[in-house]
């Protein structure tokens, strides 16, 4: 069957199959950002946004996106264009191994998308299904709160 999305900004027909998930598919479609860390929906490293929202891609069937807008790291920035949250990860020490980074990205990019001006409890709270092995959870919190302040100038 095929998919039709919108994927980072770009309008993408995908080979698929019914059982799919959305993990294998954006991987295959060449999103590489998207990690498979549990596979079961528990540990935000697959996150990505489908219209807006966040949502564990490993527990997403890729057919129920028909039509859908997604998000991956890919399109918030690349190494010659960061985007703020990308470079306040890296600024506060956010990001060690990396693996867990892209689900975290996009989770906090849809909180700050949402409320541009959160409290340290709302951040904590928006990545509460992000695990991260490597950084504890301190630094991630300081990296979002300095990008929301970076983008308000
Ligand atoms: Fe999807 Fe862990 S790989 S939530
Ligand atoms: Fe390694 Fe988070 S930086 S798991």
């Amino acid at each position: 069957m095929h998919l039709n999305i919108e994927l980072n900004g770009e309008k993408r027909t995908l080979e698929i199959q019914p059982k799919d998930m959305l993990l294998d598919v954006l991987r295959s479609a060449g999103m590489k950002s998207v990690k498979r860390g549990c596979g079961e929906g528990t540990c935000g490293a697959c996150a990505v946004l489908i219209d807006g929202k966040p949502r564990n891609s490993c527990i997403t069937f890729a057919a129920s996106c028909e039509g859908s807008k997604i998000l991956t790291v890919e399109g918030m920035g690349n190494p010659e264009k960061l985007h703020p949250l990308q470079k306040s990860f890296i600024d506060h020490g956010a990001t060690q191994c990396g693996y867990c980074n892209p689900g975290s990205l996009i989770v906090s990019k849809a909180l700050l998308d949402e409320n541009p001006n959160p409290t340290a409890e709302e951040v904590k709270e928006a990545l509460d299904g992000n695990l991260c092995r490597c950084t504890g959870y301190v630094k991630r919190v300081e990296a979002v709160l300095a990008a929301a302040r970076e983008m308000k100038k």
